[in-house]
């Protein structure tokens, strides 16, 4: 089954951005996530173990939308859905990029930092981006223009964003959801610390739902 950009960013508000670096982590990480109301996660493609760690996820947490980062071309692309990814996002965007994942049978968030890059990604039939990085990237306020011309375009901005901004973004009408490495800190997941986890993430959700109230 396949999970279109538009389903995927109705999935819920935070998109935690995963670097995991021991397969053994997986499972347990992807279960205190969801335990916390968070069902989509990015396992990003910078450890060795991140192609491991997505097959494991989805082999064993079904209830996971378990998805890739970091992949920033066809190759990666066409491996983390064999892998069992249901998405992948990107931190950028190639032309060979666009046009695989138009091919592919994942959907593809493709990044964006400027006009010029979300004008080369509508031109290939996008509409949703992560908007990245986002706080050096003018943040809110760029986020606010960008709506001006293109408001039918829709972002995840991810970077620099935490527990104390990731409100002000999910305010914004382009806004759909955002992603952050605060939802899983490095230490936190190497100490197997799987409450914390838990208790950030539905920390996370509760500030969102009280945002759409
Ligand atoms: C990403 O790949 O999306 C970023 O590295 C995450 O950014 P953050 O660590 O600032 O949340």
């Amino acid at each position: 089954w396949m999970i279109s950009s538009e389903q995927l960013f109705n999935q819920g508000p935070v998109v935690p951005v995963l670097v995991i670096k021991d397969v053994a982590h997986a499972v347990p990480l992807a279960k205190a996530l969801i335990e916390g109301g968070i069902r989509v996660l990015e396992v990003t493609l910078r450890t060795p173990a991140a192609l491991d760690v997505i097959r494991e996820i989805a082999s064993k947490v079904p209830e996971a939308m378990i998805g890739a980062g970091t992949v920033t071309n066809a190759a990666q692309l066409k491996e983390v859905a064999e892998a069992g990814a249901k998405f992948a996002i990107s931190p950028g965007l190639t032309t060979e990029l666009l046009e695989a994942g138009n091919q592919a049978n994942i959907a593809l968030i493709p990044g964006v930092s400027s006009i010029s890059e979300l004008m080369k990604g509508r031109d290939l039939g996008y509409t949703h981006f992560k908007f990245f990085p986002a706080e050096a990237s003018g943040g809110i306020k760029a986020l606010k223009s960008i709506g001006g011309p293109f408001p039918d375009v829709v972002f995840c901005p991810t970077g620099g964003i935490s527990a104390n901004n990731y409100l002000d973004y999910l305010a914004l009408p382009n806004v759909r959801c955002v992603g952050g490495s605060w939802l899983a800190p490095d230490d936190v997941v190497e100490a197997g610390d799987w409450s914390k986890i838990t208790e950030l993430a539905s920390q996370a959700v509760k500030g969102a739902e009280k945002l759409a109230e």
